[in-house]
């Protein structure tokens, strides 16, 4: 394997991002997808959504020639050396993942490897619990293939811990590689295409790996819910959360990030893998209280992020709120699980009527639900008369609108802010009435 040609099965977030940075350093990379818009866009330089920088590097990889791609698993798989699992494990009713995908692609490898000579290494990708990629994947592939892994084929397992809205940043520059490998060859060339990658890099077991992964985003949703509970305990003493975590994100043992109260996590991945790893823990008889009250701590959030709003100003019934951010967090369109539709779903309950504006997500918000919603083009036309203004994600645009604009826009000059996107002094100088999770009512 003198030039490692790599396939990616699936390009979501991970397959497209993972592959762009694999061309990047160097690697020829075709990322496959069922949908074949997607691939005629990507062949074309336009990448599926939005993520900021993305489109410039998926182009200019597009233009050399590096990257590619196609709705044929069977050529990808066939003209490369690694194959990537990079497909969707979307939740199903019980919180476990759906494998379907997985097994798919699973079964497409081995169709293929049966009749190659070279040797293949095959990785999975996409989130899966302990188990999967052993005692799924390695079946699938060794059964259409009529070959043994570790002998004529290599297997590994490698987390992918990119966050949405700095997926380049992140797929370019990781912080740290996880390798989970069969056997020793299999993880020498994926240590092989890491080689011009500046970050730590770990070798373990593939069962290791995999539950890396859920550890790793279990632990970073429990350290946002322990802020979540300390801003409604610091609301009732009247005093800054931001300022207690500040103080707590001191400690080098836990570090600042993932220490923002707000009305919620969302997004593809930390309610569905906390989800699931509880799921399977039932299965396997272990049990997770932590993790339970994780999820429902997580449901209480929004509720309680609408009770400030009420508290704030009142009877909402005939309300008109401009609604500020659409998608689970700044700097992308996704808008799966996101604590904007609880809230929303909440507020149409209590009577209100809501003016949304999200920069980029209204296309991914819209089909999530009926409610008579008033999508609006710009945020100035979502102020434009409201009552007041409700913030859920703090994108630049919303946390760059002036106090004036607050002013002279809204009826009534108040803030609701479930996301800490301002300086809390600088509006309340300003002559407006802010209020936030965790926040100290100053103008009481
Ligand atoms: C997460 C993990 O960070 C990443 O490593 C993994 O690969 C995928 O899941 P992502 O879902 O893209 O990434 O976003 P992240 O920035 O982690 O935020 C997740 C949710 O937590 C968002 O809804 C965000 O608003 C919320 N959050 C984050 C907080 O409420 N407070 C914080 O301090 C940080």
């Amino acid at each position: 394997m003198d030039e490692i040609k790599i396939s990616i099965l699936g390009m979501g977030y991970v397959g497209l991002t993972s592959g762009m940075a694999y061309a990047k350093h160097g690697f020829k990379t075709v990322c496959t997808d069922a949908i074949a818009s997607k691939i005629e866009n990507l062949n074309k330089g336009i990448p599926p959504f939005y993520e900021p920088e993305l489109e410039d590097l998926v182009n200019n990889m597009v233009n050399k020639g590096m990257l590619s791609g196609s709705t044929d698993n069977i050529e990808a798989i066939r003209d490369s050396d690694v194959t990537f699992i990079c497909v969707g494990t979307p939740p199903l009713p019980d919180g476990s993942a759906d494998l379907t995908a997985v097994k798919d692609t699973a079964k497409d490898i081995g169709t293929v490897l049966k009749d190659k000579n070279e040797y293949h290494v095959v990785v999975t990708k996409s989130t899966i619990v302990p188990g999967t990629t052993e005692d799924l994947v390695l079946p699938i592939v060794e059964k259409y293939s009529n070959k043994k892994a570790g002998q004529d084929f290599g297997l590994c397992m490698n987390p992918e811990f990119l966050r949405q809205g700095q997926a380049v940043h992140d797929s370019l520059y990781p912080d740290r590689i996880v390798i989970g490998e069969f056997d020793k060859k299999s993880g020498d060339v994926l240590e092989r295409i890491y080689s011009g990658y500046d970050c730590p890099k770990m070798r373990c077991e593939i069962k290791v790996a995999e539950l890396i992964k859920y550890a790793a985003n279990s632990l970073l949703a429990t350290k946002i819910t322990l802020a979540n509970e300390f801003s409604r305990i610091s609301e009732k003493f009247n005093i800054d959360v931001y300022e207690v975590m500040k103080g707590v994100g001191m400690d080098f043992r836990i570090n600042p990030m993932f220490l923002g109260a707000g009305c919620g996590f969302g997004g593809s991945c930390f309610p569905k893998d906390v989800k699931a790893i509880v799921a399977l823990s039932k299965k396997i008889g272990v049990e997770t209280p932590l993790l339970d009250a994780v999820l429902y701590t997580n449901e209480l959030q929004p509720m309680h992020f609408v009770d400030i709003i009420k508290d704030t100003v009142g009877n909402l019934d005939g309300k008109t709120i401009a609604f500020l951010g659409l998608s689970f967090k700044p700097d992308t369109d996704d808008t799966r699980e996101t604590r904007a539709l609880p809230i929303i779903e909440k507020l149409y309950q209590e009577g209100a009527h809501v003016k949304a504006y999200d920069p980029k997500a209204y296309y991914k918000f819209k089909p999530l639900t009926d409610l008579p919603i008033e999508y609006m083009k710009s945020w100035k036309d979502a102020l434009k008369n409201a009552d007041f203004a409700v913030v859920q994600s703090d994108w630049q645009e919303i946390k760059d609108i002036k106090p004036e604009d607050y002013k002279t826009l809204l009826k009534n000059p108040i803030v609701i802010d479930g996301r800490r996107s301002y300086n809390p002094h600088d509006l309340i100088k300003n002559g407006i009435t802010y209020r936030a999770i965790g926040w100290k009512n100053l103008d009481d």
